[in-house]
């Protein structure tokens, strides 16, 4: 949502030009009209995001205005303004379908909440739905397989933090798969299509990485032949992925930080403050708390980056993605070098599963290069495992771990991450309009019978809702989807 498009329906001059007046705001176009006949047709031809609307009007005065928007525009967040609170209560209005109700003369702050939460909302409903939708694609065989519990966590939180502009620091052990989800987060967010710029900052000496990050004016120091563009420069508008940050020396830590809370920096060997607009993600295999106890790492830099922390569990805490991904992997390399994929022989699978994989995911794949090469179409024997891996005795090989069957197919894997998904914004939004199946499925944008029938087929009861604590999820743990099946 670039830009928000709020139409405002009031017939009082007066109060119409107080809310252009405190909505203004470069990325929101405002529309005004008098009469709610014409915000019925603007309804259809401008598609706002949010209406706000006042409920003295003369073709349908009170609550019944807000109905007949959201009817009109299932999915369209609504702030109704009054002029006489008395009349109508706030209770009539929301149940009809609006997102807040506000006393003329509306009060700065809270109509700046009111539009501010449900513009949220509706930033939250597109983000899920598009997970839902396109979970195979993004999740799919292109980009992270997995069908473990753990990793599905893991793309629940990539949804809901990537169209937000808060800063990510992604964790795990090398080869886990953190670029990937970098990349994910930058796909995933309205910034896709702009700028995504990935620096490894343990590549780089100091002053290089300066110069690298905040770019450098000519001559700055030794070297420094010509005028360079830092990445930050280059990602403006964008992602910037900064890679291994446990690397970085205290002294860039320090600009970084201020550049993080400002926005804006300056060049190297320059004057000139230069404002950019850059979404942070980062990754770290080290614990960075380690490391601001040993005194290595800024303690402020960290608590500024720790915002939203997504944890990437190693491949030996998610073994059942072992299967999946060795299949995927071998397919791979085999249309690469032009062989058939080779079959995995039942002692050098149990193997392959028990191993406990310290290079993860990249390990994985590079092993699964070499069988293809080895086996050359035929099948992947115990005896061209490399020793590394036979010599293992792993602990969970040693306890029967189970092994399992390489063959088990993915995409119910896939579809039901859909449906945890869906299933707990369904929930959420049952949660709020406590049960209420027209309100809710009005507020998803979606019909009364599509919502029933979902409902039933994620086990959700209405009744269930009807007494639910905000807090409280009646839904009980999406784990319970575990089994069911889709058609
Ligand atoms: N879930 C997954 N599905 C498919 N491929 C994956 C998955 N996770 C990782 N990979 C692949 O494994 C390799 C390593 O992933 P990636 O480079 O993202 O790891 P990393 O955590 O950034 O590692 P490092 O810490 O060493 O930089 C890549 O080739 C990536 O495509
Ligand atoms: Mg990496």
């Amino acid at each position: 949502m670039d830009v928000e498009r709020i139409l405002i329906i009031d017939e009082v001059e007066a109060d119409a030009e107080r809310l252009i007046r405190l909505l203004s705001a470069p990325d929101r176009a405002l529309t005004l009209v008098r009469t709610l006949r014409e915000g019925v047709a603007a309804l259809d031809e401008l598609a706002p995001e949010l209406v706000i609307v006042s409920l003295e009007n003369a073709e349908q005065p009170g609550p019944r205005a807000v109905r007949m928007l959201v009817e009109h525009r299932p999915g369209v967040r609504v702030v109704a303004v009054t002029a006489r609170p008395g009349t109508t209560t706030a209770v009539a209005t929301m149940r009809a379908g609006a997102d807040d109700y506000l006393e003329k003369p509306v009060d700065p702050a809270r109509l700046e909440q009111a539009v501010g939460r449900a513009l949220h909302d509706l930033r939250d409903r597109r983000a899920l739905q598009n997970t839902v939708e396109t979970v195979k694609d993004r999740f799919g065989f292109r980009n992270m397989l997995s069908r473990s519990p753990k990793m599905h966590e893991v793309f629940e939180q990539i949804a809901a933090v990537a169209p937000t502009d808060a800063t990510v620091l992604i964790i795990g052990e090398t080869g886990t798969g953190k670029e990937l989800v970098a990349r994910a987060i930058h796909d995933d967010s309205l910034r896709k299509g702009k700028p995504y710029i990935s620096v490894n900052c343990g590549a780089f000496a100091e002053g290089l990485l300066e110069s690298e990050l905040f770019g450098h004016e000519r001559g700055s120091f030794t070297g420094a032949v010509g005028r360079r563009v830092g990445v930050f420069e280059l990602a403006d508008g964008g992602t910037l992925f900064l890679d291994e940050l446990g690397e970085t020396s205290l002294g860039v830590q320090v600009n970084l930080l201020r550049v993080l809370e400002e926005m804006s920096f300056r060049r190297v060997g320059g004057e000139k403050p230069v404002n950019v607009d850059v979404r942070i993600v980062t990754a770290t295999n080290v614990d960075l708390a380690d490391l601001v106890s040993a005194g290595k790492f800024r303690e402020d830099l960290f608590y500024r980056l720790n915002v939203f922390p997504i944890r990437l569990p190693p491949l030996r805490e998610r073994r059942e993605d072992i299967p999946v991904l060795l299949r995927h992997f071998l397919d791979d390399a085999a249309k690469e070098y032009g062989l058939k994929a080779p079959r995995i022989a039942a002692d050098a699978m149990a193997w392959i599963q028990g191993y406990p994989w310290p290079g993860n995911v990249r390990q994985l794949r590079a092993l699964c290069e070499r069988w293809v090469i080895l086996a050359r179409g035929r099948t992947v024997l115990k005896e061209m495992l490399p020793a590394e891996l036979t010599r293992v005795q792993s602990a969970s090989m040693a306890a029967g771990a189970p092994v399992i069957d390489e063959d088990q197919a993915l995409a119910p894997q896939l579809e039901r991450l859909a449906m945890v998904v869906e299933r707990a914004y369904l929930s959420r939004v049952l949660v709020r309009y406590r049960g209420h199946i027209q309100k809710s499925a009005t507020h998803a944008g979606i019909a009364r019978r599509t919502l029933y029938n979902k409902m039933k087929e994620y086990g959700l009861d209405a009744e269930g809702f009807r007494a639910a604590e905000l807090s409280s999820d009646p839904a009980g743990s999406p784990d319970d989807l575990r089994g069911s099946s889709r058609r």
